[in-house]
Order: structure tokens, then sequence, then C-alpha cells
């Protein structure tokens, strides 16, 4: 039987038939082509087809093109734009691509030039597809769809995420109906992305998840892991709150205390991250760090209640890491703490939350003053082996 590969749907939307039909006539072989000649036109369309990609002409009688793109950009998000124009400048354009729109061709254009929009355009819109099916999975998972929408949404807003995303899912070899078969290198970046939006949701919380994997990969090397349980150690610290993305935002930015069905929602945060990985193709031993990076040494930590040696070790190093991080850094209701403040945090909850070992590790990592670089320098500017380097450099 022949395979039947639907085709995309493109508008053409132009107020003159002459580029109107030359569109049509190359795009028609590849695609469904549809014609509007006004933005009253195209947008009735766009209300009851279902549309792929809008080509717009800006300078139209009646709804002018750039009012066109807005609306389309604000109703109909998932259609990709591209603006043909003869009447554009670089303000125009430069608008537009803020706006989000995909391309931006001058008239007259050539077969060649928007062949190659076109395609990429909707590479883009099948990425974004993939990207909200399994945002929908997630929003299965998580038991909450709202989520899974607010996380598109803020992906969306950021044009260095979206350049991101696109590139992974329009690199990935394709993927089932449900969008999984990202290979596993790809599963990681994406992992990477979603984790860094979850960080968007909560100013203070920005680059943790980075600076964790940082501190973490300190007390790795310290205590002499291979590089196996190094590698993992890392994947896992850095994808910890990974189940943040099922907790409401307004939780995550909430200050004070939290009510008792609030903090069971935000408790909730290791096993749905855990849950979140399980089904993907990583190392399983990195799904139980997630689950149990809440364990308390005493056994009063969350999710399992787990104690002492129970909790898997890199959870152990996670939870180290991770309270330095919460430490070192200002939060909406105090600053950050001195380094000697730290010190006594740590010695005083060593056997209590942490494992006591574990603690004098760090502690001496801390004092070789590898963990002083400006914390914020850490999660943006530079990588984290390039960190490391320069560290170990200026401890030796
Ligand atoms: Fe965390
Ligand atoms: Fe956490």
């Amino acid at each position: 039987m022949e395979e039947v590969i639907e085709k995309a749907t493109v508008l053409v939307v132009d107020d003159e038939r002459g580029p109107r039909e030359s569109l049509r006539m190359i795009l028609s072989p590849e695609h469904r082509v549809l014609q509007a000649c006004s933005g009253a036109e195209a947008l009735e369309i766009l209300g009851t087809e279902q549309v792929d990609l809008a080509t717009l002409d800006l300078n139209m009688p009646g709804i002018k093109g750039e009012e066109l793109m807005r609306t389309i950009r604000g109703e109909h998000p998932m259609v990709e734009v591209i603006v043909i124009t003869g009447c554009g400048t670089l303000e125009s354009a430069a608008a537009g691509i803020r706006s989000g729109i995909c391309d931006y061709l001058q008239k007259p254009f050539d077969v060649v030039q928007v062949s190659a929009s076109v395609t990429r355009a909707l590479a883009r819109q099948r990425a974004r597809n993939r990207l909200t099916c399994f945002l929908e999975q997630l929003g299965e998972v998580v038991g909450r769809d709202r989520d899974a929408h607010a996380i598109l949404d803020d992906v969306q807003r950021s044009q260095k995420l979206k350049g991101r995303l696109g590139g992974i899912f329009a690199g990935s070899s394709g993927a089932d109906s449900h969008g999984r078969s990202l290979d596993p290198p790809r599963t990681l970046e994406f992992l990477e992305v979603l984790s860094e939006t979850i960080e968007t949701k909560d100013h203070f919380m920005k680059g943790h998840a980075r600076r964790v994997a940082f501190y973490a990969s300190l007390i790795g090397d310290r205590i002499r892991l291979s590089a196996e349980e190094q590698a993992r150690l890392r994947i896992a610290a850095f994808l910890h709150d990974i189940g943040k993305v099922g907790v409401p935002t307004d939780l995550l930015v909430h200050c004070g205390a939290l009510d008792p069905t609030q903090r069971d929602l935000v408790e909730q945060h290791p096993v749905i991250g855990a849950r979140l990985l399980e089904p993907l193709d990583i190392p399983t031993s990195v799904a139980a760090a997630v689950r149990h990076h809440h364990e308390w040494w005493d056994g009063s930590g969350y999710p399992d209640g787990l104690s002492g040696e129970e909790i898997p070790l890199i959870s152990r190093v996670i939870g180290i890491a991770e309270a330095f991080d919460t430490m070192n850094g200002d939060r909406p209701y105090r600053q950050a703490l001195s380094r000697r403040a730290v010190f006594a945090e740590f010695e005083r909850f060593a056997g209590i939350q942490f494992d006591p070992e574990l603690v004098k590790e760090f502690l001496a990592v801390l004092e070789t003053g590898i963990c002083d670089v400006d914390a914020d320098y850490v999660a943006d500017v530079i990588s984290e082996t390039e960190i490391v380097a320069r560290g170990r450099a200026a401890a030796s």
C-alpha cells in the first residue's frame, strides 16, 4: 500500500494576483496551497482551515500586513509566518522577527529562496508540534495540562529557548505520533532546555540546575567517583528539579510558609521528575537519584523517608550541592549567607539532613575557594568544563 504523506498547508496572502500565482506555482507541487487576497479573507480561512504556514504581503488595502501578522501570532500561534514584501525596511524586518515570524523575504523573490524559507518554516512548525506533543504527555504524567501549556508559552516567548528547541527537534530523526523518538543525546539536550525553562518560572532559580551540577561534580571529583558515576551524577544533578514542571508556578515563587496542601504539591516534584525520566533512554540510577534528592540522612525527608546509606550516593551529593546553591544566592526572603554562615549551617545539619562524611568533603572543597565564582557567572557565561578547569588552576 502506498504511504500517504500529509501535505502541509500554506496560505498565501497577497492582494496582487501576480505574486500570489507565482507562489502557488512554486509551492503547489509539494504543498497544499490556499490563497487569500486580503487580511480579512486570510483570517476567515485561518478560522476554518488547518493551516501550517502563512506567507504575508505587508502592503495590502484593509487590514495591514503588520496588524495581520500580530493577529496571527496571537490567535493562531501554531501557524508559522513568512513575510514577503516589496516595501520592507530593516526596521519592519526586525520588528517582524521579534514578534515571532519565521522569515522575511523581499520581492522580487526567487524560487530557491522561497522554497528554502518555506522548508525551514515547516521544519520549525513540525518541531513545535512535537514539542507540544511531548508537553501534552508531560501534562498527562504530571496531571496538569495547564502547566504544560504555561511552559510552552514560556518557550514561545524566549527566542533563545525557541532557537535551541528548534535545533533539537529539527535535528532529531523524526518522532512517532507521541513525539517520543528523540535520539538519546537529543533527549538530554531537550531535558536541559526543559529544565532551564522551569527556571524561568522563578527568577531566583535561574541557573540553579547548572550550578548544582557544577558543585555536585566538584564533590564527585573529591570523592573520586568513576568517570561513569560522575557522568550520571552530572546528569542527575542537572535534572534534579525537572519534576517542578508539574508544580504550579505560583507555588514555586511563593514567599513564606506553604499550607499542608501546597507543601504536598511542591513535595511531589522528585516523584514527578523520576516518572518523567523513567521511560527515557537514560540510566535508571539517574531517575532514582532524582527521586531521592530531598531525602534526609535521619530519615525525615521525602518522598520515601529513606535514611543513611539507603539514600543513593548521587542523591546525597545533590542534596548538599543544592543546599549550597540555595544558601549561596539571594532569596526573595533573605540575602545570600556569608561563607561562615554556610559552614555553620552545614555543620549543624550534618547527620540530620546531610551525609556527615560528604559534608566534610564538601567543606574541604569550599575551603579551596573553587566555589567562589560569581554564581550567575557560573550559570550564564562560561561552561561547566571551563569553570572546573579555571577552578583547578586557581586552587593549585
Ligand atoms: Fe533544586
Ligand atoms: Fe528539588
